[in-house]
């Protein structure tokens, strides 16, 4: 299943305040697709929308996979994941919070180490597998959050500001990372970023949002 997802007239507004007026983009897959624009004008909001955690006020988001309609239920829903700017994790090792997924969907052992191994090496936090999760730097938190993502093979991946909170050396991986994603056939990505730099980097399509719209700034490469 190749994913595509078409947001359409969506607006949302909180106490009053509108945030999003008008946000319509049709995202195709693959390819990385970058959400820039100032502080607090509505890309969280927009993400969190389109990864159908919150509702928006009218308009719609509407997903497809070979041009057919894609229902909204839970199979679409582990096909699509938003990883947050703070991950959060459980008191446990590296290898347990990536595993934790795969087990719950009731994946075997051996099928289960196997997979998050290739993730933890694709991350580089492979040094990091018996470590509690708790103790690592920031940098390596985000990453273990797009391990977590990765593991359960998305067709997109929304990553809000994964490089806000991390420092240089981590910012350059995490962007090695997506380069890598996008050589291998990985994931579509959706992901915000206030870098204009980095945004320009790594994006095929750059997009921003003004005044509660959202436009295109660069076409697909
Ligand atoms: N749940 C919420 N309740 C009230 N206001 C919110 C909520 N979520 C976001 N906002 C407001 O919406 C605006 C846009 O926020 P956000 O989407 O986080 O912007 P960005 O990610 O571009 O910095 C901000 O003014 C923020 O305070
Ligand atoms: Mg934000």
């Amino acid at each position: 299943m190749s994913l595509g997802m078409e947001a359409t007239k969506v607006a949302k507004t909180y106490n009053g305040n509108s945030v999003l007026r008008d946000c319509s983009y049709s995202f195709r897959p693959p390819g990385v697709y970058i959400l820039t624009g100032p502080n607090g004008c509505g890309k969280s909001t927009f993400l969190r929308i389109a990864a159908l955690i919150e509702q928006p006020d009218s308009g719609t988001i509407g997903f497809f996979s070979d041009d057919k309609r894609v229902d909204a239920d839970l199979r679409l829903k582990r096909k699509i994941t938003l990883v947050l700017p703070k991950v959060g994790v459980f008191n446990t090792s590296v290898f347990k919070n990536v595993a934790y997924g795969l087990t719950i969907r009731g994946i075997g052992k051996q099928e289960t180490e196997e997979k998050v191994k290739k993730v933890l090496e694709f991350v580089q936090l492979s040094h990091k597998t018996r470590q509690n999760a708790l103790t690592l730097s920031s940098g390596e938190t985000q990453r273990l959050g797009i391990a977590r993502a990765l593991v359960m093979g998305p067709d997109i991946l929304f990553l809000d500001e994964p490089t806000a909170s991390v420092d240089q050396k981590n910012s350059r991986i995490i962007e090695e990372i997506l380069l890598k994603m996008k050589q291998e056939s990985g994931p579509t990505v959706i992901m915000t970023t206030h870098d204009q730099s980095q945004a320009k980097r790594l994006a095929d399509t750059l997009l921003v949002i003004r005044d509660g719209v959202l436009a295109a700034e660069k076409g697909p490469k």
